[in-house]
This record gives structure tokens, C-alpha cells and sequence, in this order.
């Protein structure tokens, strides 16, 4: 607490006062905005669940704000996750760990193991310190919408709902944390490591602070519906239907009409996620831009959607696909969210 302002202070000790007293609160963190309960608070963890209409399979990051807490609420902490926590933490790494009893399957939807997280934001750090507990968080979005990257996000998308803003101002990196597994392997010392969502931190640079840390790890590409019951097809959604376009030449003219007939044929909800379909034959298109460098592109991502989406000018959002992007880590991350939040790829 004693490197913040007066004013910041006053806000963590009266968010953590919330908290405490069985209110949601959002927090900011250098990813994406979260609505946070103290893991210890049945009641209000049910009420992320309620207020995000997040079914409950879907399993909760506890945030923490040192190594040290982390280590108090699992069953084991390999050498792998020693390294990595102290190479990526405070950042927009989540580990997913064997939990213990601490951790209730509220949390967790019923799986064995729990996702931590020490997110670099001081505001969130010193109000999970104040807390003395840490805090769960989902991203504060409903249920298979956009993300939050500011407090006015966070106010427009629960404003019929009791939710404070501890307000941190905008994320810095704008997408979300990558997810990646830990797990024991029965008849051996190496544990393996998978990535359940992949982020800001890349597979390499995991790698390659294993690698200099000499920590045997074996890693496994492919995972299970079972252990990332998360991953749906569709998630992060604007408001507008959003279309990615993979053939460069297509008119707007082109791409209204393709998009007119192929929506007729959509479900109305896809694994639980619901389709806005527009009431009427689409006419007025715009196009998302994202800077060419992917960390501004990252941290501009969501904001762009929503402000898109907010505009009366237009009906549809369209992005152009560049191949060539695929060869750069952080790119493939926004294009995993690209293409989950378009109703279309044509
Ligand atoms: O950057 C982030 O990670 C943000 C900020 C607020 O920390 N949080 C976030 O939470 O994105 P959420 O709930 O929107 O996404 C967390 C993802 C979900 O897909 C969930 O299924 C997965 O992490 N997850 C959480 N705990 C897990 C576990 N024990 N096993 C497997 N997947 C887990
Ligand atoms: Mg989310």
C-alpha cells in the first residue's frame, strides 16, 4: 500500500471493505478487467457465476499476490512452477496446478486442479494483500462477450447489476492471460505442461525459461474438452456480428451479401453461447484496424470491438485475415480471439 496515492489507497481499503462484506467487485489488471470474490465467500462466488451468466463447468483463476499465497492452495509445487512464477509473475501467466482442500470445487467446477494468477496491476495487488485472501475472477464480461480493458467496460456491461470498479484505469496488454497446465506424471519425476489458452506469454518463452533453468518438463500439445472445459467455439463476442474475411479481394458489397445468406443458416446458441443474429439484411459495414505492431494491436483489441459495435452507423464489423500474421506468437493469440468472436469466417 505505501507506494500509492491517498486517493488509490482510499479506493483499494473501500473495495476490499466491499469484498469483504459479500460484494462483487471488478478489478483491473494488466490483461483484462475481473469480477472478483474472496475465494472463501460461497455466496458471492455464486454471484460471479449468476451475474457473468457463466454456466458452472466453467472453473474460476484465483488471483494471488505473491509466490509465497500461491503455494498455500495446492497439493504439490513443482520445481516447473517455481521457475516460472519467478520468471513471470507479477504478469499475464496463469498456472494450473493440483489443488487442495482450500480450494473449493465452486471454483474449480469439480476438476482436481486450480488456475493461479499474480497479476501486475498495484492496485489489485495491494487490495488482495488487504483482503488476506485471494481472490477468484473470471474476466468481468457475460458470458461469451467481450472482455473488459476499462472501467467505463466494465460500468456499460453490468449496468443493470451490483457491481463496484475498483478503477485502475486501461490494461495495458488487452488480452487475457495464457492458461497453461502443470501436471504429475504417475510413473515419473517430469511433469508435463500443456497450453489450455494461449496469451501474451508465448509457448517459447515458457520454453525457453525452462531451458535455462534445467527443468525437465515434457510438453504435451494436445488437451482435452475434460481438463479445459472452458474452450468453446464462440467467446468473446461484440455486440455487432463480426466477420473475418480470408479472400483479400472481396467488395463490402460482396461481403454483405455472403454474409446475408449464410447467416440464415446459424444456430440461435452454439455450446451454450448465444448468437445475435442482426433482425434485418445487413448494409453498412465497417472495418476493424488493428496497428500492425500485435502488442498495440493487443491492447486495442476489445476497445475497438466495443467501439465499433456501439456506432448506429454500421451493422456489421468485418476484419481482413493476413495470413502472414500466423508466423508471430502474440498474433496467433489475437486470432484465436478473432476468430472465436466472429459469428463467421468467409
Ligand atoms: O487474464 C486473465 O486470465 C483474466 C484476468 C481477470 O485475470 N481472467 C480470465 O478469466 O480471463 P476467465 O474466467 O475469463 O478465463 C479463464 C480461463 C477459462 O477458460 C477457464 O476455463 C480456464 O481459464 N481455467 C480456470 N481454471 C482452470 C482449471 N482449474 N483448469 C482448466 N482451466 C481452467
Ligand atoms: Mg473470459
Amino acid at each position: 500500500m505505501d507506494d500509492l496515492t491517498p486517493e488509490q489507497k482510499s479506493a483499494v481499503v473501500n473495495a476490499s471493505k466491499l469484498l469483504q462484506s459479500g460484494h462483487l467487485v471488478a478489478i483491473p489488471t494488466e490483461t483484462v478487467y475481473g469480477l472478483a470474490a474472496p475465494i472463501n465467500n460461497q455466496d458471492a462466488l455464486k454471484k460471479i457465476f449468476l451475474t457473468k451468466e457463466r454456466p458452472f463447468f466453467d472453473p474460476l483463476i484465483v488471483h494471488v499476490c505473491s509466490t509465497e499465497e500461491a503455494k498455500k492452495y495446492v497439493s504439490d509445487w513443482p520445481l516447473a512452477a517455481e521457475v516460472l512464477s519467478h520468471h513471470f509473475w507479477p504478469g499475464p501467466l496463469t498456472i494450473v496446478l493440483p489443488k487442495n482442500n482450500l480450494i473449493s470445487d465452486l471454483i474449480t467446477s469439480g476438476l482436481p486442479s486450480v488456475g493461479l494468477r499474480c497479476p501486475a496491476h498495484t492496485l489489485t495487488l495491494a487490495l488482495i494483500e488487504d483482503c488476506k485472501i485471494p481472490l477468484a475472477a473470471p474476466s468481468a464480461n457475460k458470458f461469451g462477450k467481450t472482455s473488459p480493458t476499462s472501467a467505463d467496460h466494465v460500468a456499460e456491461e453490468f449496468k443493470n447489476e451490483d457491481v463496484s470498479i475498483l478503477d485502475g484505469g486501461p490494461c495495458e496488454v488487452g488480452i487475457e492471460s495464457t492458461v497453461l497446465s502443470l501436471k504429475p506424471n504417475p510413473n515419473s519425476s517430469i511433469w508435463s505442461y500443456s497450453i489450455l489458452r494461449p496469451g501474451f506469454i508465448s509457448l517459447k518463452q515458457i520454453q525457453e525459461a525452462l531451458t535455462a533453468h534445467n527443468v525437465a518438463a515434457h510438453h504435451e500439445p494436445s488437451i482435452s474438452k475434460q481438463e479445459s472445459p472452458g474452450h468453446m467455439k464462440h467467446h468473446y463476442m461484440p455486440k455487432k456480428p463480426l466477420v473475418i474475411i480470408k479472400d483479400k479481394q472481396l467488395s463490402t458489397d460482396q461481403i454483405a451479401n455472403i454474409f446475408n445468406q449464410k447467416i440464415l443458416d446459424l444456430p440461435d446458441s452454439i455450446e451454450g453461447v448465444k448468437i445475435e443474429k442482426p433482425k434485418k439484411n445487413v448494409l453498412h459495414l465497417a472495418e476493424l484496424k488493428l496497428s500492425s505492431d500485435p502488442t498495440l494491436a493487443a491492447r486495442t483489441l476489445y476497445s475497438e470491438l466495443r467501439l465499433l459495435s456501439e456506432n448506429p452507423n454500421h451493422d456489421l464489423i468485418y476484419y481482413f485475415l493476413n495470413t502472414e500474421q500466423l508466423q508471430h506468437d502474440l498474433w496467433t493469440s489475437i486470432l484465436e480471439r478473432l476468430t472465436k468472436a466472429a459469428i463467421l469466417i468467409i
